[in-house]
């Protein structure tokens, strides 16, 4: 009796205990279900751009050229994100097109084969959609919401340069760090068009490059930010310890400004752009110590003035 009795109670329990077990692998069903929707979730955000090119434009500070009416800012200056624009088809058409550059999905890749690091790249020597550089390496120290992947990279002798520098002024207490290294065409033809369509083409026009006009594109330059302005992107950059660091230091490796001759609220007769304290271009230290020596433009380096 008590032995049946036993009986029945384990097969109780042993019933218990696998319905037991079913809510369990039902639970961890359902978690893993939701771990995978998450993680799926966080690589959509990774590709898409995080934060829209228009973000990239300049805030504050004392350049009246700067956009006046600027991106929408916090009460730190910090831009905030762009509403959503909402794609014209012809402009959905020609994104398909550019997509086509993009790394995995480009048909002929441009392989930079050469060591011209002295490559002019302006409105009227511009590069071709195609041209995405090949030895394009990502750089420790970035600014963390700007851009996307690939605009924390540079072609490698220039990664490896403003390493040094990093490290260099980290010596001296200066803290600066890449806000935006190599663009591609599509990147630098939505982040015109977002100028576009907050400042309208004319003021675009003096602070950014159309698609291909930019040396961003060469994987040769990039944006610094520093510290004391929280990195941001500031027309009075020039003006903080780490913009005259710069201004000091970039041609020791190899590094110089590249758009000196326009005011702040004026682009300059042979670059076309406003100043930009915070915009540098790997030409080679030889080079790079004669133009900031002489304080001339790479298009008067070059005696291109066309
Ligand atoms: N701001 C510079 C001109 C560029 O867009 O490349
Ligand atoms: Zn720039």
């Amino acid at each position: 009796m008590a032995r049946g009795k036993h009986g029945k109670k384990t097969r109780l329990n042993t019933a218990k205990f696998l319905r037991f077990l079913g809510v369990i692998a039902l639970a961890a069903v359902l978690i893993a279900a939701l771990i995978i929707g998450l993680k799926s979730c966080g690589k959509a955000k990774d590709t898409a751009p995080a934060e829209g090119p228009a973000s990239e434009q300049p805030s504050g500070g004392q350049v009246s050229e700067a956009p006046v009416s600027g991106p929408a800012a916090d009460a730190s200056g910090t831009p905030q994100p762009e509403p959503p624009h909402e794609p014209t088809l012809q402009e959905i058409a020609a994104s398909m097109q550019d997509y086509s550059h993009e790394p995995g999905k480009q048909a002929a890749p441009v392989t930079v084969q050469d060591e011209n690091y002295l490559l002019l790249i302006n409105r009227t020597h511009p590069l071709g959609p195609d041209y995405w550089p090949d030895d394009l390496v990502t750089v420790s120290k970035t600014v963390a919401g700007v851009g996307n992947n690939d605009t924390k990279k540079m072609r490698k002798v220039a990664a490896e340069a403003i390493e040094k520098m990093i490290a260099g002024a980290a010596e001296q207490g200066i803290d600066i760090a890449v806000r935006t290294g190599f663009r591609s065409y599509k990147y630098q033809k939505d982040l015109y068009s977002g100028y576009v369509q907050r400042n309208g083409e004319a003021k675009a026009n003096t602070f950014s490059a159309k698609a291909g006009e930019s040396e961003h594109q060469t994987g040769l330059a990039c944006d610094l930010g520093g510290k004391s302005q929280n990195y941001a992107l500031k027309y009075d950059f020039g003006k903080t310890k780490e913009g005259q660091w710069v201004y000091d230091h970039c041609a020791e490796y190899g590094f110089i400004l590249r758009f000196i001759d326009g005011t702040e609220d004026k682009a300059g007769d042979i670059t076309g752009y406003v100043y930009e304290p915070w915009h540098i271009r790997y030409v080679g230290e030889e080079a790079a110590r004669e133009i900031m020596e002489k304080g001339i433009t790479l298009e008067e380096y070059l005696g291109v003035m066309d």
